[in-house]
């Protein structure tokens, strides 16, 4: 490791290591490398919420090995987690997303729009509390399935009331993801209210019987949640 780039309350993995593990994983579509690129020049000061790569790497080898059909993401932005996942699945499998942001979902839909997978996707655009509700509803009325993987990564204040909902929706043996729980290291020193959020969130977590959790240190940390064997019983 360089003495220039030293690891920091900032970085979760070091750069050189995350590039590292970029370089030597599947790597993304040209679709996919389009909305990043894109994503770059029309929203400089937010593209970073794209996230990435690696993390969608990891998703598409979960998504392929377990089978998965139905997939929830809640926080679209410009489409680029969406569409990996849409990628992975099967021809009937389906990426329901949810946002708020008319402006990032036009420009999503833009691009999903150039892929063949784009077809697999259904935006919902609303404040995601509202959108969820009203999928809860369609799923005990049995016009929608339960989700089989749940990617929660929208206003980090809600969290907690996502991944309440994620547990009541989720198939049995399906997979709940929770992005940004590192919150880029400042979790185990929270001072700031943003941080306070993610801290409490990931204190519930630990002490929740209902969830076998790990978290993962990829990019700015993963929550990895399924439901434990002993509440099924
Ligand atoms: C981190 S970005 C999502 C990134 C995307 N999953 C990806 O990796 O390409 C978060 C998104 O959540 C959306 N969002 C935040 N709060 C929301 C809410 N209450 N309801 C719906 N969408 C919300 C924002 O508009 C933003 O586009």
């Amino acid at each position: 490791m360089s003495d220039q780039t030293p690891l920091t309350l900032t970085a979760i993995t070091h750069p050189a290591i995350d590039a590292y593990c970029s370089d030597y994983s599947a790597q993304e579509s040209p679709t996919l490398r389009k909305i990043r690129l894109a994503t770059e020049q029309r929203f400089p000061k937010v593209h970073h919420m794209i996230t990435g790569g690696l993390v969608t790497a990891f998703f598409k080898s979960i998504i392929q090995s377990t089978g998965t059909h139905w997939v929830l993401e809640i926080g679209t932005f410009t489409g680029y987690s969406a569409l990996a996942f849409a990628e992975a699945l099967p021809v009937k499998g389906r990426v329901i997303t949810l946002d708020r942001d008319p402006v990032a979902l036009a420009f999503a839909q833009e691009y999903w729009a150039q892929s063949a997978d784009g077809k697999k996707i259904e935006s919902i655009l609303g404040v995601a509390s509202e959108s969820l509700a009203q999928i809860s509803q369609e799923i005990s009325q049995g016009i929608r399935p339960k989700p089989e993987l749940i990617f929660i990564d929208a206003d980090k204040s809600q969290n907690l009331a996502y991944l309440e909902w994620a547990i009541q929706n989720i198939e049995p043996r399906g997979n709940i993801f929770i992005d940004n729980v590192l919150w880029k290291g400042k979790v185990i020193d929270p001072q700031d209210s943003a941080t306070q959020h993610i801290y409490k969130l990931n204190e519930f977590i630990k002490s929740d019987p209902r969830l076998h959790a790990v978290i993962l240190p990829l990019r700015d940390g993963l929550w990895w949640l399924r439901r434990a064997p002993s509440a099924d019983n």
